[in-house]
């Protein structure tokens, strides 16, 4: 049975000629646009939050049943989203796209028509639990706050959330646009990094780790143990999964499955030029960011992360963590 009655406006796939005509702009405009904005060092001062590009909670009062799925930007988020709406439906959540069950209020808006939205009372209803999972990148404070409700912070190895991501804004935006490695690393560890640097983030729900509605994880443990991640999920929702479900949800949020279905998790073709798949579900590994940066990149991140988050006042054990491996 769906997880919700949402169904978004049919999307028109690209045709090819329209894919093709769109290299003109692409090499003869967007391309040297890019290469010129690489020189001038201004790709760096475009990492700021901007109102086209999210959406906000607005005036959503949290309640009772809501399980906000709070994740850095590439840090697993579309993977706690799968676990926590299994989690909910019993290891038998079913959708076509994961947006039709889990609303992202501080989602871009241009792909706002395409998901529930968040005052749906359909994904609730249909949850046997009572539980219903909002994904949000937002720093705590900017997220609806009450005792009721739950939060899972999810946080990953910096290094590997800016890897994700370059791979992520390549292959889906920018194609052969995307500014360079090096300039990339700048602009992920830009303290004004939209909407929320690594280390504000992590910070904010490092800071409530101890409320017992908050739920502090890694991507590293989850990677380490996921059958454990899912119990302890679990047993944070007040969900008890029979032996039969929780094998269910353990299948079902491998990444095997989520990769064999990625088009459950995908936006798909957000510009002509891009890529329709495998970019979200990509690789899926813990401490590989030697796959594109080079050491002194990867101390770059190390580095300007750790300081944040010294200046931040957090005693999070960023090595411990994070030792590279
Ligand atoms: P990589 O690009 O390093 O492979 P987000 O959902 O926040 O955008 O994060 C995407 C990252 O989570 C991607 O990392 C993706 O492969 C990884 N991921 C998604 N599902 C996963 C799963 N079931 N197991 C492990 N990693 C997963």
């Amino acid at each position: 049975m769906p997880a919700s009655d949402f169904r978004p406006p049919e999307r028109r796939p690209f045709k090819p000629w329209q894919r093709y005509l769109s290299y003109l702009p692409l090499y003869l405009l967007v391309v040297p646009l890019s290469r010129v904005l690489e020189v001038s060092g201004v790709w760096k001062k475009l990492v700021r939050r901007r109102g086209a590009m999210f959406g906000a909670f607005g005036d959503y009062r949290a309640r009772a049943g809501d399980v906000f799925a709070c994740a850095g930007f590439k840090s697993g988020t579309t993977w706690l989203l799968q676990m926590a709406t299994q989690i909910a439906h019993r290891g038998n959540a079913e959708f076509a796209d994961i947006h039709q069950v889990v609303p992202w209020p501080d989602g871009p808006p241009m792909l706002k028509a395409h998901m529930v939205p968040i005052d749906d009372p359909s994904p609730l209803a249909r949850s046997p639990t009572g539980r219903r999972v909002i994904k949000t990148h937002l720093p705590f404070e900017a997220v609806p706050y009450t005792e009721h409700a739950l939060y899972i912070g999810l946080v990953r190895d910096p290094k590997d959330a800016c890897v994700s991501g370059y791979h992520f804004m390549r292959s889906m935006v920018f194609g052969p646009a995307m500014p360079s490695v090096a300039t990339w690393v700048e602009m992920f560890v830009q303290p004004s990094f939209a909407p929320v640097s690594w280390a504000a983030h992590l910070q904010s729900y490092w800071r409530v780790r101890d409320r017992p509605n908050v739920l502090f994880l890694t991507y590293e443990e989850m990677k380490r143990d996921s059958a454990a991640a899912i119990l302890r999920i679990a047993a944070f929702m007040g969900v008890e999964l029979a032996a039969a479900e929780l094998a269910e949800v353990e299948r079902r949020s491998s990444f095997a499955y989520m990769k064999q279905e990625q088009q459950r998790f995908n936006p798909g073709h957000v510009v002509p030029w891009g890529s329709a798949s495998g970019y979200m579900i990509r690789r899926g590994e813990r401490g590989a960011s030697d796959e594109l940066l080079t050491p002194g990149q990867r101390r770059r991140i190390d580095d300007t992360c750790r300081a944040q988050l010294v200046a931040l006042g957090s005693d999070f054990p960023y090595d411990a963590t994070f030792a590279a491996r």
